[in-house]
This record gives structure tokens, C-alpha cells and sequence, in this order.
């Protein structure tokens, strides 16, 4: 098939938050989560929604604002870390939109992953449509996760979120699928060991280390590759952008300012004399102990800053705004970057730095073109609407935040409740639970 990619975008976040500026001051430690953690605001699901409830809220959002007829769907993958049944798959649940329809022929299951699951979800998808197999229907990948956080120093790092994305030929984002580098080995950075307990454990100096060690390798090998196919090097001036997993934007700040180490280690030539001066002192550091050194760290994000402000920040508002989304981080700094420079994208090269903990991460790029409406970049920022999404929520002071995730910690793997249905705050169109019975069976209603 001919450029398999993207064809349509959507994005579902919750309308609760609570600022982070407002969340240091009652944590007493001003200045950690904005300025040390780089993160503005936090959106969290109330006990109305969940991934299952937000993942039915963008697949109908999606169908309906492209037009797309749901029998036209013939795979459709989820990727989540959220565990809501350790059987049944949130795929499953979202069978219940194509009932109407009568399409029960679709294939695909969820995918999981740490924040991994929803990248998986998107190559199976991509392969489905370039293999033997594929029938002539779409994929539909769906990213949906609710990260929470125990109380302390993580409870920052919260944030919740839904991406749908609709799988085609002939796609306005097409993968340049033969670059595509992988990392996975084996590490206990973050993982969720407590099956009683929605919050993962968590070895923070760990988890830093392997996600910048991960991307150094995915980038060495993203580059080998390129270099194999096109006889020139890859180097950062090759891409015009470059997105990735979000957990907090400090790290986001860190990965850039390490591809710029890397070049400069590879080809010192390819950076600014001032980049040059700055990071020589670090050229005879081995792997462990640049991972290590902050003076690095501090001097090579310096150095890239500028570069960093044109290549990356226009990818950082929504998981600034709305927190880690997990799978939907990646794809929701994706959606940023369509909703602030759509009109100016097409023949540009993005590159995507996907991580899961565990550990599972990729690097891929994607070229953007032109389309055929309603598949082009500007109906995708329109459909999205992500000015207006963010401009509609509802802020929370902390004190009651902190009463809203006590009652969500009650309520995780809870039976026999039924929820307070007050909708006030969802817009139309949006799912919310309604009820989990004594057969732990989960009942939602559309506003
Ligand atoms: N004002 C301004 N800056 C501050 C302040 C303050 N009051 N306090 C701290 N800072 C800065 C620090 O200097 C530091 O900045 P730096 O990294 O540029 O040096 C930053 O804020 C964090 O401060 P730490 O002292 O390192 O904070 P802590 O030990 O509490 O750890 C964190 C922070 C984010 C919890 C980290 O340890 C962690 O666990 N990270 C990994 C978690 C994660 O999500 N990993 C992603 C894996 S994949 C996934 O998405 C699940």
C-alpha cells in the first residue's frame, strides 16, 4: 500500500485539573513541580470516567467528526497501562460503539506495555494494512490511559487522557517505516507489581537513566539505518521536529539536550562552535558516567536550547497542561505540534521517540503531505480543538483533589456502587460510568 499512516486524529482529556503552581504551594514546596518538573497543569478523571469511559468518548468522537462509517473499521488496537480487568480488554468494551452497526468483524486486542502500549497498537496496525491480511478497512488505534500517583513526590506526574487515530493508505502523516529502531530490555524502573493497588512502584533515579540510555540507542540505530539507505548521516538538522514520550517536560528537556550530546560526540563539526566549547570537557566521559554527570546534563541543555525551542516546544503544551498521559503522551505531544503549526507542516520530517518502562521504547519518523479532506493536517487541528478543550476546564483547588483521588483509591477494584451521574462539568457526547454491579459488570451512560 502507498503511504500507510495517520489519516485522522482525536483527543479526550478530562475537563477536571488542578494547577501544579497551586499543588507546590500545598505540598509547601514552591517552584518543584513548575519550574524543577517543567509541568503547568494536571488533568485526573473523576469517579465518572475512566479509560474504559474516555476511550468510548474520542472512538465516537472520531467516527463522527470524520464521517467515517463504523463498518469501515477492520482492526482496531488499544494501548493502555491502566488495568481496569486483568482478562477483559478495553477493546471489548469499545465493541459496544459498532454494535449499532452490526460490525462485529474486527479484529485486534489491547496491547500493554507501560506507556508503550499504544506505539505497539500503531505498528500492529500499520503492518495489518502493509501485509497479506489487510481488507481493505481501516485500523483504529486508541491510546487511553489515567496515570495516578501515590501521595508524595510522584503525585505530580498525574495526568489523563484518550487519543484515537485512524489507520489508512494514502495518509497526510505516512511512517518512513524503514529507519524504524528498537530498544527493549529488561529493568524494574516503573512497574505496577501491587495488583490491589492502581499505583505503580516507581525507581525514579532508575527510570531517568534507562529512558535517556534507551533513547541513545534507539537514536544510534535510528541513524545507522538512515545513513544505510540515504549515504548520508542522520544527524538532528535531518528532522524539523522531534516528539517525545512525556512524563514530565524536564525529561523531555534532558532527552533533546542528549541528541545533541550524541551528535556532538558523532560528529562535533555538526554543532554550533559554542555547543563545541561548552560540551568538549565531557567528549572522554564513558556511557555510565555521562548518564550520571548534571554538569552534563545542565551544560548540553544549555547548548541546545535554542535549537530545542524551534524543533521541540511547539510539541510540549498539551503534556504540560494535562500531565503524563502514559500510551497517549507521546501521540498527545504529537497532537500539540499539529495544533500549532498545521499549516506549515507539509514536507516536514517529524521524529517520535517512544518509551515504555520495563523496558520497551522506538524511534520513528513520519513525513507529513497534503491529504484529501476530511484527512488533512488543518481538519485534524480543527476536529481536535484543542484551544477550546483546554480553555473549557474546570479547576480544582488541591484540597479537593486530594478528596477526589481518596475516594478513587476506595473505589479501585470496588463492586456495588453506583456513581453520583452528576455531568455538570462533561461536555455532550462524553461517556461517564454509571454503576459497578455486585459482578463487578461496568455500566456507562453518554451525556
Ligand atoms: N524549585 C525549583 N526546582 C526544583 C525545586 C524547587 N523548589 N525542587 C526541586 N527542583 C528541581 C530539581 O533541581 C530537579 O531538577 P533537575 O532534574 O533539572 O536537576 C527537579 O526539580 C526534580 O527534583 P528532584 O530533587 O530530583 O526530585 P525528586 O527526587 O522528588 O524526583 C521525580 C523527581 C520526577 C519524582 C523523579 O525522581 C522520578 O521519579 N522520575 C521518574 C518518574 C517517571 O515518570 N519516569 C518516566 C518513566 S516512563 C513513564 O512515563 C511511566
Amino acid at each position: 500500500q502507498k503511504d500507510v499512516g495517520i489519516l485522522a486524529m482525536d483527543i479526550y482529556f478530562p475537563p477536571t485539573c488542578v494547577q501544579q503552581e497551586a499543588l507546590e504551594n500545598h505540598d509547601a514546596i514552591k517552584g518543584k513541580y513548575t519550574i524543577g518538573l517543567g509541568q503547568d497543569c494536571m488533568a485526573f478523571c473523576t469517579e465518572l470516567e475512566d479509560v474504559i469511559s474516555m476511550s468510548l468518548t474520542v472512538v465516537t468522537s472520531l467516527l463522527e467528526k470524520y464521517g467515517v462509517d463504523s463498518k469501515q473499521i477492520g482492526r482496531m488496537e488499544v494501548g493502555s497501562g491502566t488495568v481496569i480487568d486483568k482478562s477483559k480488554s478495553i477493546k471489548t468494551f469499545l465493541m459496544q460503539i459498532f454494535k449499532e452497526n452490526g460490525n462485529t468483524d474486527i479484529e485486534g486486542v489491547d496491547s500493554r506495555n507501560g506507556c508503550y502500549g499504544g506505539t505497539a497498537a500503531l505498528f500492529n496496525c500499520v503492518n495489518w494494512i502493509e501485509s497479506n491480511s489487510w481488507d481493505g478497512r481501516y485500523g483504529l488505534v486508541v491510546c487511553t490511559d489515567s496515570a495516578a500517583y501515590a501521595e508524595g513526590p510522584l503525585r505530580p506526574l498525574g495526568g489523563a487522557a484518550a487519543i484515537a487515530m485512524l489507520i489508512g493508505p494514502n495518509a497526510p502523516i505516512t511512517f518512513e517505516s524503514k529507519y524504524r529502531a528498537s530498544h527493549m530490555s529488561h529493568a524494574y524502573d516503573f512497574y505496577k507489581p501491587n495488583l490491589a493497588s492502581e499505583y505503580p512502584v516507581i525507581d525514579g533515579k532508575l527510570s531517568q537513566t534507562v529512558y535517556l540510555m534507551a533513547l541513545d540507542s534507539c537514536y544510534k540505530r535510528f541513524c545507522e539505518r538512515f545513513e544505510k539507505l540515504e549515504g548520508k548521516p542522520f544527524l538532528i538538522s535531518e528532522a524539523d521536529y522531534f516528539v517525545f514520550h512525556s512524563p514530565y517536560n524536564k525529561l523531555v528537556q534532558k532527552s533533546f539536550a542528549r541528541l545533541y550530546f550524541v551528535d556532538f560526540l558523532r560528529n562535533a563539526s555538526s554543532v554550533e562552535e559554542v555547543g563545541r566549547e561548552k560540551l568538549a570537557s565531557f567528549s572522554a566521559l564513558s556511557g555510565d558516567e555521562s548518564y550520571q554527570s548534571c554538569d552534563l546534563e545542565k551544560a548540553s541543555q544549555q547548548v541546545a536550547k535554542q535549537l530545542y525551542d524551534t524543533k521541540v516546544q511547539p510539541t510540549t503544551l498539551l503534556p504540560k497542561q494535562v500531565g503524563n498521559m502514559n500510551t497517549a503522551s507521546l501521540y498527545a505531544a504529537f497532537a500539540s505540534l499539529i495544533h500549532n503549526t498545521h499549516s506549515s507542516l507539509v514536507g516536514k520530517r517529524i521524529v517520535m521517540f517512544s518509551c515504555g518502562s520495563g523496558i520497551t521504547t522506538s524511534m520513528f519518523s513520519l513525513i507529513i503531505q497534503d491529504g484529501q479532506h476530511p484527512f488533512t493536517l488543518s481538519n485534524i487541528a480543527t476536529v481536535m480543538n484543542v484551544s477550546d478543550k483546554l480553555k473549557l476546564r474546570h479547576e480544582v483547588p488541591p484540597e479537593k483533589f486530594v478528596e477526589i483521588v481518596k475516594l478513587m483509591e476506595h473505589r479501585y477494584g470496588g463492586k456495588d456502587f453506583v456513581t453520583t451521574k452528576d455531568t455538570s462539568l462533561l461536555s455532550p457526547g462524553t461517556f461517564y460510568l454509571t454503576e459497578v454491579d455486585s459482578m463487578y459488570r461496568r455500566s456507562y451512560a453518554k451525556k
